[in-house]
């Protein structure tokens, strides 16, 4: 996977995503994160790369000229024309799902913009995905690209130490993840669970699927829906809405 982040502040992202898990994939060449910055692109002798929007209003907007320009040479340097995701909250909302699918991609650009956005004619010229990481407003596309290709990072193959951790990792099957330990014991009075102490495989495996259910029933029970529970699993689950009813 090759990243590519069109942005006014390079050392930004190249300090956030250079280091931890996703610097260390960089480093073993599993992929490569390449910072754009779009003000090399400006003609400008002061090298502005906004201006005051057409029709007045608050703010600057970002010129089409040197996006498109930063745009058209990273395409001749590699040879295609990669999908471009434009950071914005008017996008569709991130997710696990979303990041599957780009994680398929050999090429990825991040436009990050700044200010009161960009000129409508970029995006039309260059913009593939609108995507957004909720419904918030920040003040730049740098910390959503960083969001982006940190979750997409660690689904390729190698990224993670092993292989398995993250397809069984919350969101994996609609479901959250089972609560986990470790030594000591006991801290603090609190116990670790004594199934887990027991050594037996199987009895684990069914305990840590319904701690599963029941997290995700009790903090976001709207994934339920979409889970792919087995007939036991789904008994439980009825179990414990019966429950809850009651306390209720
Ligand atoms: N730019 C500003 N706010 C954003 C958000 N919530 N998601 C993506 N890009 C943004």
């Amino acid at each position: 996977m090759n990243y590519h982040i069109l942005t006014l502040f390079p050392e930004m992202v190249l300090n956030g995503l250079n280091t931890s898990i996703i610097g260390r994939a960089a480093e073993k060449g599993l992929l490569s994160i390449e910072a754009i910055d779009i003000r090399e692109y400006s003609t400008d002798k002061h090298r502005h790369v906004d201006d005051y929007p057409y029709g007045g209003g608050a703010g600057m907007v970002m010129q089409p000229m040197p996006i498109c320009e930063a745009y058209d040479a990273l395409c001749e340097k590699i040879k295609k024309k990669p999908r471009v995701i434009y950071m914005t909250p008017q996008g569709r909302v991130f997710n696990q799902k979303i990041a599957e699918e780009l994680a398929k991609e050999e090429d990825l650009v991040f436009l990050c913009g700044h200010y009161e956005g960009i000129d409508e004619r970029a995006l039309e010229l260059v913009a593939t995905d609108y995507l957004s990481i909720g419904d918030y407003v920040l003040t730049g596309g740098e910390l959503p690209a960083m969001v982006m290709i940190d979750c997409i990072s660690r689904l390729i193959p190698g990224v993670l130490n092993n292989d398995t951790s993250a397809e069984f990792e919350s969101f994996h099957d609609n479901l959250l993840e089972y609560p986990q330990y470790t030594r000591p014991e006991e801290y603090r009075g609190l116990r670790v669970p004594e199934i887990l102490l027991s050594g037996h495989h199987k009895n684990i495996d069914v305990w840590r699927r319904e701690q599963s259910i029941k997290r995700t029933l009790e903090r976001r029970p709207d994934l339920l829906t979409g889970a792919s529970l087995s007939a036991k699993e789904a008994e439980y689950l009825k179990r414990l809405e019966i429950e809850i009813e009651k306390q209720e």
